[in-house]
């Protein structure tokens, strides 16, 4: 039998729900930030607890699911998998930079068919059923119209080592050469969510994981954008190197990018 992808979209967008409200807890009470890998690569309670509250709920709502997240991994087997990242942009919460977002995505192989990012400080909610359009607060959204790579605005990401990706670096270089603007959000997910609002004209990063992106993937395409990897072959959960775009700029950005290993 099919899923009833608005019922998994309701689901999903009440686990988002519950970060949100231990995300607000915490900028509220205070947290402890500690560092995972490098200085800069931060974990908090809030990735701690909302990653459990929405492993929790959704493992009642739908016990035949698997469940990969952030802090905790893969548990659960099944057809079917939630995707999530528990607080997208940590760096950004841990300073109080109002720049973080729960992501919530439902996936059947590599294949997206429910994506939830939330914007917890500023209440926006970005929704997609695959099928079904990409809506910001219940009104649909679409990508921006823009068509010259050198009129659009663009952001990009780092990973966390980036002194062991100077490819990052280079396609960041190339980029700002050309003249064009480039904003560092810090939260992945609400860098795609964005492009899908048409309030940028493209992203790209390099190393990014599943949960930054699988729910902002199905944003963009379901906003009618296109969304690669940084060669231009068809984007992969499996890694997460990606460029997504309102399509025109596409071609021409990838042009761009070209040449770098
Ligand atoms: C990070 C953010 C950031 C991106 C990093 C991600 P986190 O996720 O999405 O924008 O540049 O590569 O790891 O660690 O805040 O969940
Ligand atoms: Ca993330
Ligand atoms: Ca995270």
């Amino acid at each position: 039998m099919a899923p009833d992808l608005d019922a998994l979209l309701e689901d999903a967008i009440a686990a988002a729900r519950l970060a949100q409200g231990i995300h607000r807890y915490y900028q509220a009470r205070g947290f402890t930030a500690e560092s995972k890998t490098v200085l800069s690569d931060l974990v908090t309670e809030a990735d701690r607890e909302a990653e459990s509250a929405i492993r929790d709920f959704l493992a009642r709502r739908h016990p035949d699911f698997a469940f990969l997240g952030e802090e905790e991994g893969e548990s659960g087997q099944g057809e079917y998998r939630w995707i999530v990242d528990p607080l997208d942009g940590t760096v950004n919460f841990a300073h109080r930079f109002p720049m973080y977002a729960v992501s919530v995505a439902l996936a059947r192989g590599d294949e997206v068919l429910v994506g939830v990012v939330l914007d917890s400080a500023h209440d926006e909610l970005f929704t997609a059923v695959r099928g079904g359009g990409a809506y910001l607060n219940g009104t649909r959204i679409r990508v921006s119209e823009t068509q010259e790579l050198k009129r659009s605005l663009l952001a990009t990401g780092f990973p966390y080592d980036v002194e062991r990706v100077p490819e990052a670096v280079e396609y960041f270089r190339r980029v700002i050469s050309l003249g064009i603007p480039v904003r560092r959000p810090g939260a992945a997910a609400l860098d795609l969510a964005y492009v899908a609002a048409g309030r940028i004209d493209g992203f790209w990063e390099m190393k990014l994981n599943p949960w930054d992106v699988a729910a902002g993937v199905l944003l963009v395409e379901e906003a009618g954008g296109r969304v690669t990897d940084l060669k231009g072959h068809p984007f992969s959960l499996e890694k997460p190197f990606i460029l997504a775009s309102n399509g025109s700029i596409h071609e021409p950005l990838l042009r761009e990018l070209s040449g770098i290993p």
